[in-house]
């Protein structure tokens, strides 16, 4: 070895053990800055001599990798969720299945927290890092490799050499992270992050590590997959601490349901205190040997559990009761309260969903009222308090125009929602424009609601087609508050960058009642331009599998319109595409993207993983066989729908000629 290798050896070495005191064991051997100090020496060292740069040099987890998008990838073992315990009495239930499945009853449980992060696959190939994968669906994750690289607890290079070494845990950001994050982003004024698992998801998501790399995630893992090296979840648990993974310390094993229910309260009384944030408790059977003895449901294993806290409920007191019209006219009600901490976050807002929602509840302005996270994210008032001054408050009732336009309300018979029906209610023409501009339907970028309204006020835009007029007012645009050249420049390129859009995109964009972003994408696919629907009928749309009569209605009432017809005309004139690009999954496989699947009998994996695969291609999979079906997937034990299809001369494939096609083997 040289001398200059010398050094460097030596400073990575000693930069590895302070960071793995660091980060992993919160326990720092030296200060920041000579931490610092020895770092920049050796970034000097390899930036003079980039030939000897190895993966696990601390230097190459600062980020710098910008992609275009994810790889998919698929999970060797396809990674599963967890059933859902919320009281006692579940845990006892999940305690008496497993039982009565293991004769001597000679088990354990390993109780731990429910890190409330997102689940990651890290696959090391002969000691190093190979691939970092997200769960994705459960069976195709996103390789995010450039991003979890960048996470100073996991180690780069491991001291297991073999050939493949899967391991899983939770990636997750501190508390204390996620508040400087939020901060940062008030000050630049960009919308914060709900929580601490949206900050790490968003983080894990962005195409440029440099985000990750300057958010400092961090990660538990808590799953080591090779069972020839490990026996039981303790076992894993410690074989990862000696390969330098960050583990969870608050878990225990336990020897019967009442010591696991013990192990839930202590975890519980931690949870505050934690500088991360967790969601529940997770008990699993500590022996590997037991877990197929356990087995699983269609989709969880039935050897653990997750145990969920309760949702967290404040009291704080109801401001007022307002009512918003959304895009389709529908009028929701919120409420605005006084702002409280709720679940990690201030919540000063809540829904109360419909009119009917109030009554019912009997809320009242000025009460005292209970508030809970529904699913932990949109806030939701549960009752008032009924105290000595509640009857004296006034009692609720609905409102009878539209906030905004003023039009009377209506309510469709039978239904519990009010409509204004007003069609140049301005609230709706802003929230239609801001749904056709949505990621899903046209993704204009930069188009946020609060520059639609300012649009809306200027005149600029009175309906979808002025935003393809917008160039006209280019200058006008810049001199408008806040929106400086560039900007305007941005906004002008995206807009023109989607008329070339696929026309399935606008389709869903136009907001037609029924079609959701599957029904257009089907239509369109079908019927290859919109300039051809306006001679369709409604025979014609139910005729098609998986369209029915109120989709078809809908459809064909909306090509009538002649203000509709015109806005399309209009569209055309503009240069906006109209017609069908192509597949419609993300990939293309001429045997398969189009055509038409049943899938029959038993296959080495659960239909839907194959259903998953062929939709990525763009192919439909379709219940029962019919002289439209391309193709019939078999496995073994094919009953009636064999017959069928040898009948009807449609191609039948196995699982084998269904590997062939998609080209894997
Ligand atoms: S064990 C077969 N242990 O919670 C699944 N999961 O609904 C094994 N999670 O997807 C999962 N902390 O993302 C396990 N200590 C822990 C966990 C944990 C968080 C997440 C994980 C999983 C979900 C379960």
């Amino acid at each position: 070895m040289t001398e200059i290798e010398n050094k460097i050896e030596h400073l990575k070495k000693l930069l590895q053990e302070y960071g793995y005191a660091y980060y992993v064991l919160d326990k720092p051997l030296v200060d920041d800055a000579e931490y610092d100090k020895l770092f920049n020496e050796l970034l000097e060292l390899e930036k003079n001599n980039p030939a000897l740069i190895t993966i696990d040099s601390p230097t190459q987890r600062v980020g710098g990798i910008v992609l275009d998008k994810f790889e998919k990838y698929k999970h060797q073992t396809p990674m599963l969720s967890l059933a859902n315990a919320f009281n006692q009495k579940d845990l006892k239930n999940f305690n008496d299945q497993i039982y009565k499945e293991i004769e001597n009853n000679n088990y354990n449980f390993f109780v731990e927290p429910k890190i409330d992060g997102l689940s990651i696959s890290l696959i090391y190939k002969k000691g190093k890092l190979h691939k970092a994968v997200t769960r994705g669906d459960g069976i195709y994750g996103e390789d995010v490799t450039s991003n979890v690289k960048t996470i100073k607890s996991i180690p780069l290079v491991i001291n297991d050499k073999d050939s493949y070494v899967e391991i899983r845990g939770e990636i997750f950001l501190s508390k204390k992270e996620f508040e400087k994050i939020n901060k940062q982003r008030q000050l630049d004024e960009e919308p914060l992050f709900a929580n601490p698992r949206n900050a790490a998801a968003g983080t894990i998501r962005q195409l440029d590590s440099n985000i990750a790399a300057s958010r400092n995630l961090d990660a538990y893992l808590y799953y080591f997959m090779n069972r020839q090296k490990v026996e039981t979840h303790l076992d894993s648990l410690e074989y990862l601490k000696k390969l330098k993974f960050k583990v969870n310390e608050l878990g225990k094993l336990c020897n019967s349901i009442e010591e696991v229910i013990e192990h839930i309260n202590f975890i519980s009384e931690q949870r505050l205190q934690l500088n991360y944030e967790i969601d529940g408790v997770v008990i699993k059977i500590n022996n590997f040997d037991l877990y197929e003895k356990v087995g699983y449901t269609s989709k969880f294993p039935k050897w653990a559990i997750a145990y969920k806290f309760p949702a967290e409920i404040k009291v704080t007191k109801l401001l007022d009761i307002f009512a918003t019209v959304g895009r389709t006219g529908k009028i929701t009600y919120n409420a605005s309260l006084e702002p409280v901490q709720l679940a990690g976050t201030t919540v000063q807002n809540a829904t109360l969903h419909n009119a009917d929602f109030v009554m019912q509840r009997d809320i009242r302005v000025g009460a005292n009222v209970k508030v809970k996270k529904a699913g932990d994210i949109i806030p939701e008032i549960i009752e008032p308090i009924i105290n000595k001054d509640f009857e004296a408050l006034k009692k609720f009732s609905e409102v009878k125009n539209c906030p905004i336009c003023k039009s009377t309300l209506e309510r469709v018979d039978g239904e519990v929602d009010q409509y204004c029906i007003n069609i140049s209610c301005p609230r709706k023409l802003i929230r239609s424009m801001e749904h056709f501009v949505s990621r899903e339907a046209m993704n204009i970028e930069g188009l946020s609601i609060k520059i639609i309204e300012k649009l809306f006020e200027n005149r600029y835009i009175k309906k979808i087609s002025d935003l393809y007029k917008l160039e006209n007012h280019k200058e006008e645009l810049i001199s408008l508050d806040k929106m400086g050249k560039k900007s305007v420049e941005n906004l002008l390129k995206a807009i023109n960058k989607s008329k070339t859009n696929s026309a399935e995109k606008l389709f869903f964009g136009l907001g037609i009642r029924h079609v959701g972003k599957k029904t257009a994408q089907l239509l369109i696919s079908i019927f290859k331009d919109l300039k051809n629907f306006k001679d369709l009928n409604i025979t014609q749309l139910e005729s098609i599998h998986d369209i029915g009569p109120t989709v078809a209605m809908s459809v064909v009432d909306w090509f009538k319109n002649e203000d509709n017809l015109n806005l399309l005309n209009e569209l055309v004139s503009l240069n906006v595409n109209t017609g069908y690009l192509g597949q419609v999954g993300s990939k293309f496989n001429d045997k398969i993207s189009n055509k038409n699947f049943v899938i029959t009998g038993t296959l080495s994996q659960p239909r839907n993983y194959f259903k998953n695969i062929l939709e990525e291609y763009g192919a439909k999979v379709i219940d029962s066989v019919s002289k439209k079906t391309d193709f019939l997937l078999t496995g073994t034990d094919a009953g009636s729908k064999l017959d069928k299809a040898t009948k009807l001369g449609v191609k039948i494939i196995e699982e084998k000629d269904f590997e062939i096609m998609l080209g894997e083997k």
